[in-house]
């Protein structure tokens, strides 16, 4: 699976992306509002290998794209970040993204760019209900980028999180299938 946007190629993760998840998520600052806590290398290969085989599960529920620009001309090009998603267990129309994006590449837009290319195939390709995502409120880059792409803010939650050990709040925003297609008319 890929996805094409103006500036970026999301692309299934290859292998050696490995190299790249690890320079990105062994940033504590990175994965500071992440459940995960820093990666090492060999959690790093291990996500890997553990998303390329979900990636073939039938039907498939959880998606993890590389993020890469189009204007990376290396083969494969490199992985600036991931954005993903995962169908409910209980409820498979709905799916809950994420997205991270390297520290050198922030502020570019990047990251409203590879959800709003998520939800359009969330909502257009597999044809779900509904998409959500939680932040933590000191996150602000993150709640923005829900807000960017058309998410409406529908919780806040207190203290609902273990994250890392310490009780957070979360920010829920949501946008349902029949949000997408009518703000696609105007957009
Ligand atoms: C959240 C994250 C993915 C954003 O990536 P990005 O490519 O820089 O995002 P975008 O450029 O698309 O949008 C970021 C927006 O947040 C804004 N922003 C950034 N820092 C901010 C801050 N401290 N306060 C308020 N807004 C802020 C930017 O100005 C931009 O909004 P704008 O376009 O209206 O100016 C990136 O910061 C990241 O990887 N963080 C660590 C991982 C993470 O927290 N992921 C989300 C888990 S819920």
């Amino acid at each position: 699976m890929q996805l094409v946007t103006e500036r970026l190629i999301l692309r299934e993760m290859v292998e050696e992306d490995w190299r790249s998840l690890y320079a990105i998520e062994s940033d504590p600052e990175i994965v500071r509002y992440l459940t995960k806590d820093v990666r090492s290398e060999d959690d790093a290969l291990q996500y890997i290998q553990e998303i390329r085989f979900a990636a073939h599960a039938e039907p498939r529920t959880i998606y993890d794209l590389a993020i890469t620009r189009r204007d990376d001309h290396a083969r494969p090009p490199a992985m600036i970040g991931r954005c993903g998603m995962r169908r409910g267990d209980a409820e498979p129309r709905e799916a809950m993204i994420w997205y991270v994006v390297a520290p050198a590449h922030h502020g570019h837009g990047y990251a409203s760019e590879a959800v709003r290319a998520m939800l359009g195939y969330a909502f257009e390709e597999i044809g779900l209900h509904r998409v959500y995502g939680d932040c933590d409120p000191r996150n602000p880059a993150s709640a923005r980028v829900m807000q960017k792409v058309g998410m409406r803010r529908e919780a806040h939650f207190i203290e609902n999180a273990d994250i890392k050990g310490e009780w957070c709040d979360s920010l829920i925003y949501a946008m349902l299938r029949r949000e997408w297609l009518a703000a696609k008319v105007t957009r």
